[in-house]
């Protein structure tokens, strides 16, 4: 298969869909990959790198499109790669489409075939394309954290693992899922009293065996969140439920509750946020004070680190990129029930539901393509 690496070009994406390494594997398995140049160059990977493990460069986005039977991408096509796309292109990428109907519509009319990381989805239900994404935001959140902590970033000015006769700071981490295990992890490497609020028993009681002895786990509800908050030097927010927005775990009125140079770290931002006073921010401005308490709500915290993330994603992305590529989509996705759930719009059909619920468009199941 003809495969096509453009550079992102969505505003401060670094992040790049394919590394050498993942070129050489699909060169073994004989297939054709075409790199736009400096596509790597974000993530610290120069087109030589690309050349060397068997891809040939394009010098422009326009002929990638032109050439490839499939694109595999970090970020959905913004406006101006629209007219790029053919008809019956394989599009493999983040796409988000309940949060943009304009992308929706473009890609029915481009009748592509339109493969989304985000819904590729294993028969436990979890989701190992935005598993990576939330490894690397757990653990930047207590990296980001400590580092507003500091006095002249606005913080109390307390280190995180203190030191011989001074104790350690305390870190309250909302959400025991990917996020809040990761953040929990690197927190308790730096020496911190770490607690994990969670409301489910099941998952307190696996954290609880397996984090280091200054892990402790309480169960999530207002009354224990109160309490805690007073405390806490840092609290990170990274609780989700399943296609709804975050619930506000932290309200307005609980802030006086807290020291002033507490920071608060909500990852959980591109679902609205679990502090009621949390806002989207960005790279660029990351973090604003309410009632002396920092909030850092940056919405694609990965993006900071572009090397790491970008050889995070590729790590999963990879052997699904070779099974497309090795046997082609209808009988890859006919075949693997977790690409299949990728599915989203295909040939002009929306065909994944949440989807056609979102724009209030016609609905076509999946298996109607086989
Ligand atoms: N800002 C970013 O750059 C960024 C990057 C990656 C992920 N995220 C977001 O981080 C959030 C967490 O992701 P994840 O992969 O860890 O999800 P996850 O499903 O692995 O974990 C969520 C956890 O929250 C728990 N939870 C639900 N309601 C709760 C409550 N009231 N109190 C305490 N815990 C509660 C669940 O039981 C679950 O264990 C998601 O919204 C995700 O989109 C943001």
């Amino acid at each position: 298969m003809i495969i096509g690496v453009p550079k992102e070009i969505k505003n401060n994406e670094n992040r790049v869909a394919l590394t050498p390494a993942g070129v050489t594997e699909l060169r073994k398995h004989g297939h054709t990959v075409y790199v736009q140049a400096e596509a790597g160059k974000g993530s610290g990977f120069t087109d030589d790198q690309y050349t060397q493990a068997g891809a040939s460069i394009l010098p422009t986005i326009e002929e990638v499109y032109g050439i490839a039977e499939m694109i595999i991408k970090v970020k959905e096509p913004i406006a101006s790669e629209y007219p790029l796309i053919k008809e019956n292109q394989l599009l493999f990428t983040y796409f988000h489409f309940a949060s943009s109907e304009p992308l929706t519509h473009a890609m029915i009319e481009r009748k592509a075939v339109c493969l989304a990381y985000e819904t590729v989805e294993k028969t436990d239900r979890s989701l190992p394309l935005l598993v990576p994404m939330s490894e690397v935001a757990g653990r930047m959140a207590i990296q980001e954290g400590a580092k507003y902590l500091e006095k002249p970033m606005g913080g109390f000015g307390i280190l995180l693992g203190g030191v011989a006769g001074v104790k350690p700071a305390n870190v309250l981490v909302l959400g025991g899922g990917i996020v809040g295990t990761q953040s929990a992890k690197m927190a308790a490497g730096l020496g911190a009293n770490v607690t994990i609020m969670d409301i489910s028993l099941p998952r307190l009681r696996y954290l609880e065996d397996i984090m280091p002895a200054n892990v402790d786990t309480v169960m999530s509800n207002e009354y224990n969140i109160r309490e805690l908050i007073q405390g806490a030097n840092l609290i990170i927010g990274g609780v989700l439920i399943p296609g709804a927005k975050a619930p506000s775990l932290i309200t307005r009125d609980m802030l006086k509750l807290m020291k002033p140079g507490t920071v608060m770290v909500d990852v959980a931002i591109d679902q609205g946020g679990c502090f009621e006073t949390s806002k989207a921010t960005t790279h660029e401005d990351p973090i604003y004070e309410v009632d002396g308490v920092v909030h850092y709500c940056v919405a694609n915290m990965p993006g900071a680190v572009p090397y790491t993330s970008t050889l995070a994603l590729t790590n999963a992305t990879l052997p699904y990129a070779l099974q497309l590529a090795n046997q082609g989509w209808k009988q890859a996705c006919s075949a693997n029930e977790e690409l299949r759930k990728g599915l989203n719009v295909v040939h002009g059909k929306v065909v994944f539901k949440g989807v056609a619920e979102a724009w209030h468009l016609p609905y076509t199941d999946v298996k109607e393509l086989f």
